[in-house]
């Protein structure tokens, strides 16, 4: 029988743990496969693997917590070994989409102040090049049609079109953990994805994007036929 989704994001996060030593300081990820690892890290916390913990969410917080995984800040503890953490696409050279968790800019804080960071997944999330899924763009609550509109301008330069929605509702959107919303962009495919992101970074009103490039050192993908890994 066919592995399901959640039995390949747990083999991913299972390999991921095998990078885990004791005394190290890890940068912990939001999603459902981070998920995974966390729950796999508390049993090995459990059974007596020390290591301590910054979690890039709330709910990844809470989630630790609840499973007695230890926890550290970033205030107190700026630099990381490693992080590990899932990602929505794999693209070429490791580069990511992240943020459909809306925890783009904490993560992308603690992956940046991390030695390594390894990306776990379930082989589905590989591909030739990113922008399939709809890019998570995190945007000050101040100005934001005009962000919007700038983000759209932005796109045009890169030849990229498509629909950038709010996510959740106009009246109601979602907030992340900063406060921010996410403008969703459907761009469809974004080649020239590093100055892509050069040109987002420039926008003011644009808190960060979920374009990840020279961020990840190593993916871990579980398919049907087991693990693959990819370095960066
Ligand atoms: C959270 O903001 C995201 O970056 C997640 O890491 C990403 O969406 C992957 O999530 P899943 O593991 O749930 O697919």
């Amino acid at each position: 029988m066919a592995a399901d989704a959640k039995t390949l994001k747990k083999e991913a996060a299972r390999a991921a743990l095998g990078h885990v030593e004791s005394g190290m300081k890890l940068g912990i990820g939001t999603g459902s496969t981070a998920e995974e690892f966390v729950r796999l890290l508390a049993a090995g916390v459990a059974e007596g693997l020390d290591v301590v913990g910054v979690p890039t969410s709330e709910r990844t917080e809470a989630l630790c917590r609840e499973l007695s995984v230890p926890l550290t800040t970033l205030d107190e503890t700026p630099e990381l070994d490693l992080t590990v953490d899932g990602a929505d696409e794999v693209g070429p050279g490791l580069a990511l989409i992240k943020g459909g968790g809306g925890a783009l800019l904490r993560e992308k804080i603690v992956a940046a102040a991390s030695e390594r960071m390894i990306v776990i997944a379930d082989e589905s999330k590989l591909v030739e090049t990113l922008g399939r899924f709809p890019l998570p763009i995190e945007v000050n609550t101040f100005g934001l049609r005009a962000t919007m509109l700038a983000i759209g301008a932005a796109g045009r330069r890169f030849g990229l079109t498509g629909e950038i929605a709010i996510r959740g509702t106009e009246a109601r959107p979602f907030l992340t953990d900063g406060g921010h919303v996410i403008v969703d962009a459907s761009f469809g495919r974004i080649p020239a994805t590093r100055a892509f992101a050069d040109e987002l970074n420039a926008i003011p009103g644009v808190v960060e994007h979920g374009l990840f490039i020279g961020l990840a050192s190593l993916a871990i993908l579980a398919g049907k036929n087991g693990i693959r890994t990819i370095d960066a």
